[in-house]
């Protein structure tokens, strides 16, 4: 008996070490560096891999039998539902949680020397939890998802040259119909989980080759306390691992995921509106030209982010919020003048300038002239940072970041909660 304790507890402390190594720096525990978003993630993926392959047990990928079979699921007495439910609840928090997961890399410096690499595994990660949650919305076909599907294929025939070959590609025809359904169900149940457990193997042994989580500088002389995994930080991660279980079971068991009525091609409602996480592109199309607002700004943005480990030559201190008090006010008054700033923006262009037909002018007016204004805009703030609040390099990336970053949300707010029918400003 005592033997076989022993035997299962050699297992277990093996596996252990083979994810982390056997000591770590003590300073890494402190919950407020990381508040263990990394491991949430980490921890919703498994979440996600469970109740969606016990989902694939009764779930139909026809269009006439899909609907049907997600109802079925909530059947009194079984347990259906609730799966379904800790699914749906768990995809959508994943992709909050990495959200703050790249912000708080971001804030405390974490994506330089050499977690570079990782940098833009956790980007093309982001990427992929954001692309399964919106093949996953196809699933149940009902209206919102048929709608939102629809809004979304058809905002990439935007892309210039390849946009109207993606969006036939994506949906499989010309149509949102049963082929679509097809191709998302083999995206969103064979090729991303199978990347994503690849991609998340390859991260988390990149955390372990840097050396663990991101630390400060030791400029003191004295080697940093080291103390063991077992139990340190396995005891934090079992915290975390139940903290966040315990949330969406319990979420779940209280608020069903919602199911509307069967999809119906021929009925939009009205306002149609994209999945909450494109809400900022669909509230962007409104503004500018469509090539501009579907690609041009958002690879501008994603080609910004991964060069960012790369040109940086002066960061702000590692393993601090912020890089310190300077940078924490930085980016909040950047961040007030971003959010300010956007709203006034959408207020402006609705009232008086969509009115007068601006909708209808050319790439350049509409397209060329609001985006070079907007990066002048960022640059703009990075020289004040730089040379009137006599910030460092690092510092002034933090604040134009969180300028940029605050009025995307503001785009994403706006968009789910303050348009109405026709897509009119509500209060
Ligand atoms: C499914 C998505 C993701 C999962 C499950 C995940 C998981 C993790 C975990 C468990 C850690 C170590 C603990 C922690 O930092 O809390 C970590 C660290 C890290 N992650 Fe992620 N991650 C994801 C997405 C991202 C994204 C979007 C980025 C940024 C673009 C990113 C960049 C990094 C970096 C650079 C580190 C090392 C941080 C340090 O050394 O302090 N990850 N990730």
């Amino acid at each position: 008996m005592a033997k076989s304790t022993e035997n299962r507890s050699l297992t277990f402390s093996s596996f252990v070490f083979h994810l982390h190594p056997p000591k770590v720096h003590a300073e890494t525990l402190r919950f407020t560096l990381s508040f263990g978003l990394g491991g949430m993630a980490a921890t919703l993926v498994v979440l996600l891999l469970v109740t969606g392959l016990l989902q694939l047990l009764s779930y139909s990928p026809q269009i006439d039998q899909a609907y049907l079979s997600i109802q079925q699921m909530y059947q009194p007495g079984g347990l259906g539902g609730f799966i379904r439910n800790c699914h749906y609840w768990a995809g959508n928090l994943l992709v909050v949680i990495t959200f703050f997961h790249f912000l708080r890399v971001f804030l405390t410096t974490a994506f330089t020397g050499p977690r570079r690499y990782n940098w833009i595994v956790g980007l093309a990660l982001f990427l992929l939890v954001v692309f399964a949650n919106f093949t996953g919305y196809l699933m149940p076909w009902d209206q919102l998802a048929y709608w939102a599907v629809t809004i979304f294929t058809s905002m990439l025939s935007y892309i210039p040259v390849i946009g109207s070959e993606l969006m036939t590609l994506l949906r499989g025809g010309q149509e949102v119909g049963s082929e679509t359904l097809a191709t998302f169900y083999a995206i969103h149940t064979g090729i991303i989980p199978v990347l994503m457990v690849v991609l998340l193997l390859y991260h988390f042994w990149m955390v372990r080759k840097a050396g663990g989580l991101i630390k400060q500088e030791n400029t003191s002389g004295v080697a940093p306390a080291r103390i063991t995994t077992h139990p340190h930080l396995v005891a934090r991660e079992v915290a975390v691992v139940c903290l966040i279980l315990s949330i969406i079971l319990l979420f779940s068991a209280v608020i069903d995921a919602p199911l509307g009525a069967e999809a119906n091609p021929g009925q939009s409602p009205n306002p149609a509106k994209a999945a909450w996480y494109f809400m900022g592109l669909q509230e962007l199309l409104l503004h500018l030209y469509p090539s501009f607002a579907i690609c041009v700004v958002p690879l501008l943005v994603l080609f910004f982010f991964i060069r960012l480990p790369f040109g940086v030559k002066e960061t702000p201190a590692k393993g601090v919020w912020f890089g310190g008090r300077k940078g924490a006010l930085n980016a909040a008054i950047s961040g007030i003048a971003g959010t300010g700033l956007t709203f006034f923006t959408v207020l402006i262009d609705d009232t008086f300038l969509i009115r007068k037909g601006s909708s209808q002018l050319s790439w350049l007016w509409r397209g060329l002239v609001p985006t070079i204004g907007c990066c002048l805009i960022l640059v703009l703030l990075y020289f004040i940072l730089v040379r009137i609040r006599k910030c460092s390099a690092g510092e002034a990336q933090i604040g134009v970041v969180s300028c940029f970053l605050c009025g995307a949300a503001s785009l994403t707010v706006i968009g789910i909660w303050l348009r109405g029918a026709e897509m009119a400003l509500v209060w």
